[in-house]
């Protein structure tokens, strides 16, 4: 993954060409309209112009799949996006990648549910709120020797992960209180910004998009402190409010990559003085104290994947989805 530097700076054929070979395993779709991007001057040059942070290509996509536009490669792209450009711009300026993926769950519940119980959760970067409720989903974890573990609560969420490796018990924490902290929180009783969250869910991936909506009915009208803000700003006062029977741990997830280094410093040494639990799941080289006590041949394998720790020690590779689970 790229951090924000790259999608700010980078020529729009350069940037559109490297989300193409990104996209390509899970939407070869979106892979092939980011090539025609890539290849197509008059597209290319409006993208080119836009502010900074709106250059990132999720937010472009996002905006096609939420206005109706090609989702493939078409010679009717160019005219459409000359048509709707006022609609495009207005989005990508005004929206954010905030893709919130519940099957990330998977992955984080085992590590909350091995702190000492209950835990007051709270999740920076939190989007619509759906890593606040790890214990509303049901979980289907199979084995290598094709076990499956079941876990959670059966309704219309069953959330999927291969597992290998020995780890920690996979198991659900008992959640007492819930906050999340986000720059833009999305509410998932609205219907513009559930309608964004699945634009931002790439064409090939109906199943992914399924589970989103059907995850949005589920948390809807359950309650957890939601707060508008940064997430080292108001971190403190969050922590503040949390309960002090309860194990207070936070948790960044695909969030962190999103601040400009010197804010991941401060953000992450907040951390230390605060002296909560975290746990992170984010790329490779987003935490420099988890990157740095990666094992030896950690990056030889070539599959995309996030790095799940606790308290900067790593625990498994995982996939940026939550979909599979290798335990270090
Ligand atoms: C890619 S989404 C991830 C959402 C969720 N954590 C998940 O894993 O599904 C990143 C979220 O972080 C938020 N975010 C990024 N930088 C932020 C900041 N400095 N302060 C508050 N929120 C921020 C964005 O608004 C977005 O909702």
């Amino acid at each position: 993954m790229k951090t924000r530097r790259y999608w700010e700076t980078a020529p729009i054929p350069e940037l559109y060409e490297w989300f193409a070979t990104e996209v390509q395993p899970s939407s070869p779709a979106w892979a092939r309209v980011s090539r025609q991007v890539a290849t197509t001057p008059s597209v290319a040059y409006r993208l080119g112009a836009l502010p900074p942070a709106a250059r990132q290509p999720n937010l472009f996509f996002g905006a096609l799949k939420f206005l109706g536009g090609p989702l493939d490669a078409d010679p009717s792209l160019p005219d459409w996006v000359a048509d709707h450009w006022p609609q495009v711009e207005r989005l990508v300026t005004t929206r954010f990648t905030q893709t919130n993926e519940v099957g990330r769950c998977a992955v984080i519940a085992p590590v909350l549910a091995s702190l000492p119980q209950p835990i007051a959760l709270i999740e920076v970067g939190m989007s619509a709120g759906l890593g606040l409720f790890p214990d509303r989903y049901g979980y289907r974890w199979t084995l290598e020797d094709g076990t499956v573990v079941t876990g959670g609560t059966p309704g219309p969420v069953t959330i999927e992960c291969r597992v290998t490796g020995t780890g920690l018990p996979l198991a659900l924490p008992d959640v007492a209180w819930r906050a999340g902290i986000d720059r833009n929180p999305l509410d998932p009783e609205d219907p513009d910004d559930a309608a964004w969250l699945r634009a931002l869910v790439w064409p090939g991936e109906e199943i992914r998009e399924q589970r989103l909506a059907a995850a949005l009915r589920t948390v809807a009208g359950h309650s957890a402190l939601r707060v508008a803000g940064d997430i080292t700003d108001a971190l403190p006062g969050v922590v503040a409010a949390a309960p002090r029977d309860a194990t207070v741990v936070v948790v960044h997830s695909a969030t962190l990559a999103y601040l400009p280094r010197g804010a991941r410093t401060r953000h992450l040494e907040l951390l230390s003085e605060l002296g909560v639990h975290w746990v992170t799941n984010e790329g490779t080289k987003v935490v420099p104290a988890v990157r740095d006590a990666l094992p030896a041949g950690f990056t030889d394998d070539p599959r995309p994947c996030f790095v799940l720790a606790l308290d900067g020690v790593p625990l498994a590779r995982v996939g940026s989805h939550g979909q599979w689970l290798d335990w270090l």
